[in-house]
């Protein structure tokens, strides 16, 4: 314990230095012991009428309003960092919201107390207040992001965080003339806050967005975004590295490039084997690198980004949003070359690119389990209970839309989990999360799915309580109950290994499982109507939050969290928050 105390010691010092002179986006590096320190301050900022310095309009879609940002920016600062490279991140809340930030992929080994969830292992930083986040980009590389983690503020506070391999490490593919970030987001004209508010209360889905974005800029498809366009600028026959996020609230989406292909070469941060293919799909908090080459006659082309929708009946927004990818030496205003992305409903598509990704490497897939979990994932409709029905049931049937794992929707809690779990402060959760469900049935086609059937959940803030050190398969299964659907599964605190996907219900006596070189992912599509199978080790203690990255979803409850025992000894053992931790 004393060990890591020091350490910390030594950074605030150090940052209380270098804040006398940092700018706002520029990182201030320190070397220590071979491995740097790098420093940030963040500020939330509400844009507002030219009322300070930091604060700005945002016009987009021929309309002006206000947005959140970091410093001003949308999409926000990049984080540029090298493998094991500690980071300080000061994030001073100049807006009348809560927030928090989360550091997306960063495993936070021994640091649950910076992960970021609001009400899981933090309280939020309130009005006018500071809190810095520490952490240690452990045995980490490549591309994660990193977004706000209260309310639905995500939908403008996200941004890239690049990791490179140490110096004099190598990539493991060609080194790339360029690289450049896609971040996908969604945009709103809605107030973010007040949306997520309307669309709990009504009890029923939320509106389709405004648009889709591709580094905070929509393209042309849409009303007034004819110049509101992002472009990477490229030069004939040369490789590009492109790292491609989805910050979106809401949707999963296609990416693809005019007649070229892409190759696939990362994903959630780490190598995979080369896979070449003519579109990917990113579900909201995947990331992916891929290889772009210009072999192509020079011209500008399309990069387009459109929805995969799974769900039935869901009504969204499918106008496609695009950036250029611009030659060298082409029409600067020519009409660009566009490309066909796969239907909205093609699951086919991404079956044949997500599923057969592997780790470029053999790993070391735990083999012996000591526990086994199987969720099963889906929305809900609960019954009428409110007193305006006509206000607060819009969900199908005149319910209140919710979503589940093992029929059991998330209750946030009021407190922060880790406080609670770390102080023994009794009350504000249970240790009872069903390992399996309630019962096993055709969970796919036998699903209850229209009243008068019950498609309600019991609801609760639960959590599994894992041994230090356990090695963990949770088997997630999509159910049909509502519809089917595919859903981005995140877990905090961790990378797993996707051992396995399929159709319709796991049978484990006929699931083909790969323990040789699967994928080592943060966060997991689980298909529509089908299943995934993780394993990992749970050798990170803390409180760790599982749910899906769809932000409806989220609201709607389909989370749950795992806890993690301390081992033995300093580097099994969660050290003590840090003094300044936020209040509830
Ligand atoms: Cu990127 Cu809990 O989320």
């Amino acid at each position: 314990m004393a060990r890591t105390a020091s350490k910390v010691i030594v950074v605030v010092a150090w940052s209380l230095a270098l804040y006398a002179q940092a700018s706002h986006v520029t990182a201030h590096t320190t070397k220590m012991r071979g491995s740097s320190t790098r420093f940030y301050d963040f500020k939330p900022n509400p844009v507002m009428s030219n009322t300070q310095v930091q604060t700005k309009r945002i016009t987009k879609l021929c309309k002006t309003k206000n947005i959140v940002t970091i410093n001003g920016m949308y999409p926000g600062p990049v984080i540029y960092a090298q493998e094991d490279d500690r980071i300080v991140v000061k994030v001073t809340n100049k807006t009348p919201y809560n927030i928090t930030i989360h550091w997306h992929g960063v495993r936070q080994k021994l640091s649950c107390w910076y992960d970021g969830p609001s009400y899981i292992t933090q309280c939020p930083i309130q009005a006018g207040q500071t809190f810095t986040y520490r952490f240690t980009l452990l045995m980490q590389k490549g591309t994660l992001l990193w977004h706000a983690h209260a309310s639905w503020l995500r939908g403008t506070v996200y941004g890239a965080i690049v990791v490179y391999p140490k110096t004099g490490v190598p990539y493991p593919f060609k080194q790339p003339f360029q690289e450049h970030i896609i971040i996908l987001g969604e945009y709103w004209l809605r107030d973010l806050t007040q949306l997520e508010h309307d669309v709990i209360s009504s009890g029923g889905s939320p509106p389709p967005a405004n648009a889709f974005t591709i580094n905070g800029r929509p393209g042309p498809n849409y009303n007034c975004s004819i110049n509101d366009v992002h472009t990477i600028d490229v030069v004939l026959g040369k490789t590009y590295l492109l790292r491609i996020i989805n910050a979106a609230l809401n949707m999963e989406h296609f990416l693809a490039i005019a007649n070229h292909k892409l190759t696939i070469v990362e994903a959630d941060g780490e190598y995979t084997k080369p896979l070449t293919v003519g579109q990917v799909m990113l579900g909201p908090g995947q990331t992916i690198n891929a290889l772009v080459t210009t072999n192509q006659p020079i011209s500008r082309y399309s990069i387009s980004v459109g929805p995969y929708m799974s769900a039935r009946n869901v009504p969204f927004q499918n106008i496609t949003s695009m950036a250029y990818f611009q030659y060298a030496g082409s029409m600067p205003n020519g009409t660009p070359m566009s490309t066909q992305l796969p239907a909205y409903n093609d699951d086919l598509s991404i079956k044949n690119i997500m599923h057969i990704l592997k780790s470029l490497n053999a790993v070391h897939v735990p083999r012996q389990l000591d526990v086994n979990l199987f969720i099963t994932i889906g929305l809900n409709v609960q019954k009428c209970t409110l007193r305006m029905p006509r206000q607060n049931c819009r969900g199908i049937n005149n319910g209140v839309m919710a979503a589940s794992m093992n029929n059991v929707s998330f209750v946030r809690p009021n407190i922060s989990l880790l406080e609670a779990y770390y102080k023994k402060i009794s009350g504000y959760y249970t240790e009872d999360f069903p390992s399996v469900p309630g019962k096993f049935y055709d969970f796919v086609d036998g699903a209850p799915n229209s009243i008068p059937n019950d498609t309600s959940s019991t609801t609760g803030t639960r959590t599994k309580v894992l041994e230090y050190g356990s090695n963990v398969e949770i088997v997630l299964q999509d159910t049909g109950t509502v519809t089917t659907e595919n859903h981005p599964i995140h877990l905090h605190g961790y990378s797993f290994y996707v051992v396995g996907y399929g159709d319709g219900n796991y049978d484990p006596e006929t699931a083909v499982l790969n323990l040789v070189d699967p994928p080592y992912l943060n966060t997991i599509g689980v298909p529509a109507g089908g299943w995934t199978v993780i394993r990992f080790v749970a050798d990170n203690p803390g409180v760790w939050f599982m749910h899906c990255h769809l932000e409806v979803h989220l609201s709607w409850g389909l989370s749950m969290v795992l806890i993690v025992k301390d081992g033995q000894g300093d580097l099994q053992t969660l050290p003590h928050p840090p003094a300044n931790l936020p209040r509830c």
